[in-house]
């Protein structure tokens, strides 16, 4: 077990370079079994999770080859397995982003039902019921998803709720059905065009992502693609709260101003100068941060994966705000971790009150879940008294690349010990 000690107060200065969106390559992979030969994809972040679905797919027959360029590539002309266990997929909820690109490949998956997970319950209904209107025979048994076809239908399909690996698994399953496929009600994250590229790499015919209506009509056969993951926009809306708290002056590269307009809205509110070129942000953290409040929605809203980090900032803002979770009913988990800190929250059902107050006092403390471990480590980089230890940290492998080597190239005071 290792752990993350920090001693706060630096203010970050320098460069960072922001890694491939997580959650744009694991669709980007699972998108691979959808056809043999070999796809190559660029800016594969080195993750757990990443590690995790290679590791399912490789159990199914697929073939991964790590590049020099840290592209990966992928082969799935043998995959022949159609089964994620229980064991793997509940280290990785989005291991049923599997089920739509095996069903269109092999038309049979079993995949464990994930199960809920410290944020919230987080079920699949949508994936399923979409998939049951695509003409899949649907079974749950002993904890798993038991989906067979003999071939999938296009339907015109309304999602309750916009769900992002329910629109990817329907894409997927979507592009080689018979017919056209309508989503309504999808979800609108970048992520979700970036699948649609690599799928129209793929040959699949794609119109409307990025709206609420995508339009899909399927195609008889796909080919390997050549694809570039987007950056992640969660790190670098992460550095960006990071340089804000610590009076910083950061150049972060590698990043989409595009994908993160409401995260730039709110820290200028907070106080940040910032500036942006197309692939940049330049972010110099103010003197004193105001109090902002803040509601989570899905994109192009304030986003829930940066929602427990800018808690943090608000933990030393001057005044108070009102944070309000609307896509999790249970991701206020780093509160009480933030309490040992010394941070004056309370929680009211979805709404959390946050008294800003002068600072954070360093304690052990322990990561919950991914974000909320991102978040820990920055109420770190400004608690003083002492040593911040962030245990359980395997919850910041699964997502953030080598955060705290790229805190400490900033000139924090981080490093990773054994616990
Ligand atoms: N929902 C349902 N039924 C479903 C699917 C979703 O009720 O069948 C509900 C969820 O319970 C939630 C809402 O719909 O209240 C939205 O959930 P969504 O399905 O969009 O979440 P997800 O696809 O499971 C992805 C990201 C999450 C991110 C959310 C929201 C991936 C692999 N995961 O999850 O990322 O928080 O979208 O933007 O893309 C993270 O990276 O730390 C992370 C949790």
């Amino acid at each position: 077990m290792k752990k993350i000690v920090i001693e706060g107060g630096n203010s970050l200065r320098g460069t960072v370079r922001v890694s491939g969106a997580k959650n744009a390559a694991l669709p980007a992979i699972a998108a691979c079994i959808l056809t043999g030969g070999w796809h190559k994809i660029h800016q594969i972040p080195a993750l757990r999770d990443i590690i995790t679905i290679k590791n399912i797919m490789s159990s199914m027959g697929a073939a991964f080859h790590d590049n020099d360029d840290r592209s990966l590539s992928v082969n799935t002309e043998n995959i022949f397995e159609y089964e994620a266990s229980y064991d793997l997929v509940k280290t990785m909820r989005a291991s049923i982003l599997l089920l739509g690109p095996l069903l269109a490949r092999l038309g049979k998956a079993r995949i464990s039902l994930p199960g809920g997970c410290a944020i919230g319950a987080r079920p699949v209904n949508l994936h399923l019921k979409a998939l049951s209107a695509m003409g899949v025979d649907m079974r749950l048994e002993h904890g798993y998803i038991s989906a067979e076809v003999k071939r999938l239908k296009g339907a015109n399909i309304f999602f309750d709720t916009p769900t992002v690996t329910g629109t990817e698994n329907i894409m997927m399953a979507a592009v080689t059905a018979d017919g056209r496929s309508v989503l309504n009600n999808a979800a609108k994250e970048p992520e979700i065009i970036d699948l649609a590229d690599m799928l129209r790499k793929m040959g699949a015919e794609i119109k409307g992502d990025g709206t609420d209506t995508i339009i899909i009509e399927g195609v008889k056969e796909l080919k390997p693609a050549v694809h570039t993951i987007i950056p992640d926009r969660i790190e670098a809306g992460t550095f960006m709260i990071a340089s804000a708290m610590t009076h910083g002056d950061i150049t972060i590269q590698n990043c989409r101003p595009d994908h993160l307009y409401a995260v730039i809205e709110k820290l200028r509110a907070v106080g940040a100068e910032i500036e942006s070129g197309e692939d940049i942000f330049y972010i110099k953290g103010p003197e004193t941060i105001n109090s902002v409040d803040i509601t989570t929605m899905p994109f192009p809203g304030f986003p829930t994966d940066l929602q427990a980090q800018f808690m943090t900032l608000m933990c030393v803002a001057n005044g108070a705000s009102m944070i309000e979770e609307t896509i999790f009913e249970n991701r206020f988990i780093h509160v009480s971790e933030l309490e040992r800190m010394g941070a004056d929250i309370t929680i009211n059902g979805n709404q959390a009150l946050v008294r800003g107050r002068a600072n954070l006092l360093a304690a052990p403390v322990m990561a919950t879940d991914l974000r909320a471990s991102a978040s820990l480590i920055l109420a770190g980089l400004v608690a003083i008294d002492g040593k911040t230890e962030v245990n359980r940290i395997y919850h910041l492998d699964r997502g953030y690349e080598a955060l705290e080597e790229k805190f400490r190239a900033l000139g924090a005071n981080i490093r990773r010990e054994e616990a």
